[in-house]
């Protein structure tokens, strides 16, 4: 081998590595959620979005109230007029001596978040309002040994009632208002029945004024008895954008040492 070839193959091996770093941009701006320079007409879209993760356990799929509990309440056409419904999302609404209120979501949503919301709850008097997206479940086993509920409702029943201020693997989002989950399914599953003595944490069993019926709330304990048999679903994944990048940016460090290396040992034969 000449000398020029083993420059070639570093030159060549440099522009792959450039190309696939110029590859990587568009898989975070695709996955990024931040910053204002995103499409006014996909706001509503992307507000449905926030609002299924984070209102519809209290408020219902379109501000209908759910259960006849205090914390299921409507958000009216008047609430939203009056423009009291930005103050209410950063700050929180209703009373804690009620036993139910709105926890504040100023820490945990970003300014362009709340922007695409107040345009999602907009649509509802327009009459172009866009569905809810469905929770992204991952594949779970048909059931579980010792629970008799199913696993993948139970945890659409998670991401609709419980994830928006326990996160999506119970890691939580800060405490108070957001607190990490511990303890065995049937547990956690009884508190989700019967309510917490914290005003934010209302009971969502049907019987106690909530949403969820006695099926339902098997099914969310199957599911979370996946949790602790496997303990790495508790890992959170919504990092996907930022992994993609790592893993192309170890690609190309791995593939630049080889090209190296290999120009190293066909330059040392030839001198
Ligand atoms: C724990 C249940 C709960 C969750 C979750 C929740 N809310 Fe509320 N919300 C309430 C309660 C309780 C009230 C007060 C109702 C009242 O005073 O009659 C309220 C009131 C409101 C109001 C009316 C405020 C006013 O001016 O009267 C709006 C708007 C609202 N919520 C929007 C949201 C949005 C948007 C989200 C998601 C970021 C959300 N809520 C999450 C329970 C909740
Ligand atoms: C609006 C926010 C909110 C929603 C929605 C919510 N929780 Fe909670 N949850 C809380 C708060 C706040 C606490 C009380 C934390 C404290 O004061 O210790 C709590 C407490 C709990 C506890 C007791 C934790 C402990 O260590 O004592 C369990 C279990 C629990 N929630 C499960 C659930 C489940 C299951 C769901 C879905 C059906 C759910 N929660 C929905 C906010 C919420």
């Amino acid at each position: 081998m000449k000398r020029w070839m083993a420059i070639l193959t570093l030159a060549l091996g440099t522009l792959l590595a450039l190309l696939a770093l110029g590859a990587a941009p568009p898989i975070l701006a695709q996955d990024g959620h931040e910053g204002d320079s995103g499409d006014a007409d996909l706001a509503p879209l992307r507000g449905a979005a926030v609002y299924a993760e984070f209102c519809q356990a209290c408020h219902g799929p379109q501000g209908e109230a759910l259960g006849t509990g205090a914390a299921f309440a409507a958000i009216d056409a008047a609430a939203l007029a009056g423009g009291g419904a930005r103050q209410a999302i950063l700050e929180g609404a209703g009373s804690a001596d009620s036993g139910a209120a709105m926890p504040p979501y100023g820490d945990v949503l970003s300014g362009a978040q709340v922007d695409d919301l107040l345009a999602y709850l907009g649509t509802w008097t327009t009459g172009e309002t866009p569905p809810l997206p469905e929770p992204n479940i991952g594949p779970l086993p048909e059931s579980v040994e010792g629970f008799a509920g199913d696993p993948a409702a139970g945890a659409a029943v998670y991401a609709r009632f419980c994830a928006g201020c326990h996160g999506a693997s119970g890691a939580g989002r800060g405490a108070p208002a957001f607190p990490k989950l511990a303890g065995e399914a049937a547990q956690i599953a009884s508190v989700a029945r019967q309510g917490h003595e914290s005003p934010f944490m209302p009971a969502f069993g049907a019987a106690q004024g909530g949403p969820l019926s006695d099926a339902q709330l098997t099914d969310l304990e199957a599911y979370l008895a996946t949790w602790a048999q496997n303990e790495t679903s508790q890992e959170p994944d919504d990092s996907r954008g930022y992994s993609l990048l790592i893993v192309v940016a170890g690609a190309v460090a791995i593939l630049l040492l080889g090209v190296t290396y290999m120009a190293r040992v066909v330059v040392k034969e030839e001198a």
